[in-house]
């Protein structure tokens, strides 16, 4: 069953006054940075988005989030039109965006409390996801008390204490250290495994993109659009020695042969202009 339905999406923005971009070599004001994106994501699936920077990854996932309004098309989830933001999809971005006036049960009760949650639950469920990250002990810490990891612990908590049936993280651990980075891919995995809820994960790294996935999204260079999507069948629960094997060395050339085109023309692109001139 499909949980988001993303049907010819498309995103044109109109620049500020005094800005503009060179499109095919001639100066714009309005740069269309998505163009039919069709996409159907199954219900519990696991996705990992890639592509080149500035392909719309994120304005996707806004646009999914109900956060920016699509200019085209249109995003259901459950077969409701998305609008807003929604109660029943959680976000987690790749800065740790926690409160630093609150400590971090306070953080991650903070989103059960915008739900109208009592405070007796909303407790005990904050208490409960700190602890599957292993963060029992450090609920009266405030922010600039945790490391960058733990933080970024404290967010995912914070996103899935809601029961989220859509959780959308943009690049969350790309300020980590590769340990860290591979500790919570991990994390992610095994509390993900328990409670199934549908993924969009946009990532940078053709190996987190694979060890997390169930599918992988490939997008163009802009304006963006997916380019191919690929099955990543690798057998779950998985380990992190599953890096070393050989249909995990075969999938990266898969996912690297889909992308690199699309690097390079956005590559050309830069060298050729400046995104914005004034
Ligand atoms: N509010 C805005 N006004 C004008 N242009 C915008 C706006 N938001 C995003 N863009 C442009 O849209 C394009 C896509 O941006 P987006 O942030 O989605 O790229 P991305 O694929 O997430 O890139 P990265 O991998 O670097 O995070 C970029 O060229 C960006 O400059
Ligand atoms: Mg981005």
């Amino acid at each position: 069953m499909d949980r988001i339905t993303v049907t010819d999406v498309q995103k044109t923005f109109q620049l500020k006054p005094g800005q503009s971009v060179l499109i095919d070599g001639r100066p714009s004001d309005r740069v269309t940075v998505l163009n039919g994106v069709d996409l159907a994501i199954r219900k519990g699936e696991f996705i990992t988005l890639v592509g080149p920077s500035g392909s719309g990854k994120s304005v996707l996932l806004d646009i999914i989030g109900g956060l920016v309004e699509a200019s085209g098309g249109s995003i259901s989830i459950d077969g409701k039109r998305i609008v807003r933001p929604d109660a029943k999809t959680g976000y987690v971005f790749q800065q740790y965006a926690l409160f630093p006036w609150r400590t971090a049960l306070a953080n991650v009760e903070y989103a059960l409390e915008v739900r109208g949650v009592g405070s007796a639950e909303r407790r005990e469920k904050a208490r409960y996801f700190l602890s599957l990250f292993g963060l029992s002990g450090f609920e009266d810490r405030f922010p600039n008390q945790l490391s960058g990891g733990m933080q970024q612990r404290v967010a995912i908590a914070r996103a899935l204490a809601t029961d989220p049936e859509v959780l959308l993280m943009d690049e969350p651990f790309a300020a980590l250290d590769a340990q860290t980075r591979e500790i919570l891919q991990a994390e992610l995995l095994r509390i993900w495994e328990k409670i199934k809820t549908t993924v969009v994960f946009v990532t940078h790294s053709i190996d987190e993109a694979i060890y997390l996935a169930d599918r992988i999204v490939v997008m163009t260079a802009r304006p963006g659009t997916v380019k191919e999507i690929l099955d990543i069948d690798l057998p779950r629960p998985r380990d992190g020695d599953i890096r070393a094997s050989t249909e995990f060395n075969a999938h990266r050339g898969r996912v690297w042969e889909a992308l690199r085109d699309e690097v390079n023309k956005a590559q050309k692109d830069w060298a050729l202009a400046p995104a914005y001139s004034h």
